[in-house]
């Protein structure tokens, strides 16, 4: 690929916290986890948070140390990737996909009903959704709100950073997302002791003290290596955004329609995907790849078009639409002003 979709970075910076880490501390629990930790904590703004293995661990961690499980149901929306929904069938509770917003691909709430027991909103190509109608639809049955900010890592809604609008906010650092950590890796963030203290547990085995353990768990925890590479890439997470937001901006002024996503008015996208939503998708794609320019589609099925959730039956059209219409274009960083510019000749072939 001449400008290949997604391009993976590993600076000497990162391998010389890595080789750091592995010399100097404990393969797992040193002392860069709890430093990660509180540093990501500050970042975010809240005032707990807790480490584990993947975001799709921090999303089943959280939904079990919040008390879900069997007999219980938790709304997601359906365009996503598959762990907003799998974690919810992990604890034995019971998803409840929704439909979504035709405009940005977000969670719509409008046709939900009203008697489940936990609401896990995505942050969907790190834009913030609009978090006042999933507050609004929780408060009035007093459940929790886990948010699904695997893809939001900085991204604002009117003013405050996602992952501390909730109960619980949860991020993975699987290497293609806005910042990583040299693998797999997650994090929950929480105002809550309580709960910070049983995901702690839960990653943990189900740990209480040295030798005695109250609970089910797992084995998820963040590798001591890993926390010393997330330290080196949420210091530079914040520029990493601005170059991403002027990358949107040349689409936005050079493409010939003005179809990429809109941001949410409310708040402060971070463009992990800058997606286009075209009739003409196919055709775009079929030009881009002709011509080794990277692209890619997020999602080509729905979560319930998927064939571990067909037996539930969803009827969930716009979200089938959406998924025949939208191209996410390269997004990293490292893309430069005269590649974007060329990726934008190419889709203006086809739309212009
Ligand atoms: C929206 C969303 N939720 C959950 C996950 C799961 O994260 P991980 O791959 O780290 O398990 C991802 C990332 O892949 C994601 O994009």
């Amino acid at each position: 690929m001449k400008i290949p979709f997604f391009v993976q970075e590993f600076t000497d910076e990162m391998e010389e916290a890595a080789i750091h880490a592995l010399r100097n501390e404990s393969f797992v629990g040193g002392e860069s986890v709890s430093k990660f930790e509180e540093e990501f904590a500050q970042y975010i703004g809240t005032k707990y948070a807790v480490s584990v293995s993947s975001g799709n661990s921090a999303l089943q961690i959280s939904l079990m140390a919040l008390g879900i499980g069997e007999l219980d149901e938790v709304i997601t929306p359906t365009n996503s990737f598959i762990a907003s929904a799998n974690c919810i069938r992990m604890t034995n509770a019971k998803p409840v996909l929704t439909d979504i917003d035709m405009n940005d691909g977000s969670i719509d709430l409008s046709n939900s009903k009203n008697s489940v027991n936990a609401i896990i909103p995505v942050h969907i190509y790190g834009n913030p959704c609009n978090f006042d109608l999933v507050k609004s639809f929780a408060d009035k049955q007093d459940i929790p709100i886990i948010e699904d900010a695997c893809q939001a890592h900085g991204a604002e809604y009117k003013g405050k950073k996602v992952g501390s609008l909730g109960d619980v906010g949860c991020f993975s650092f699987y290497p293609t997302k806005n910042m990583t950590v040299g693998g797999d890796g997650g994090m929950t963030t929480t105002d809550n002791e309580e709960t910070a203290l049983k995901i702690k547990s839960i990653r943990d085995n189900g740990r209480k003290t040295k030798n005695e353990f109250d609970k089910m768990g797992f084995t998820m925890r963040l590798n001591t290596v890993n926390a010393a590479i997330g330290r080196v890439q949420l210091r530079h997470l914040d520029e990493k955004t601005v170059r991403r937001r002027e990358i949107v901006s040349i689409y936005r002024k050079n493409l010939a329609q003005d179809c990429v996503l809109p941001e949410n008015k409310d708040g402060k996208s971070v463009y992990h995907q800058i997606v286009l939503k075209h009739e003409k998708r196919d055709q775009i794609r079929k030009e881009l790849t002709d011509n080794g320019i990277g692209s890619a589609i997020y999602y080509e099925r729905p979560i319930h078009r998927q064939p571990i959730y067909e037996e539930y039956n969803y009827k969930l059209p716009n979200s089938e639409k959406f998924s025949k219409l939208v191209l996410s274009l390269p997004s990293y960083p490292q893309l430069t002003n005269e590649q974007t510019f060329e990726i934008c000749e190419y889709v203006n072939k086809i739309i212009g």
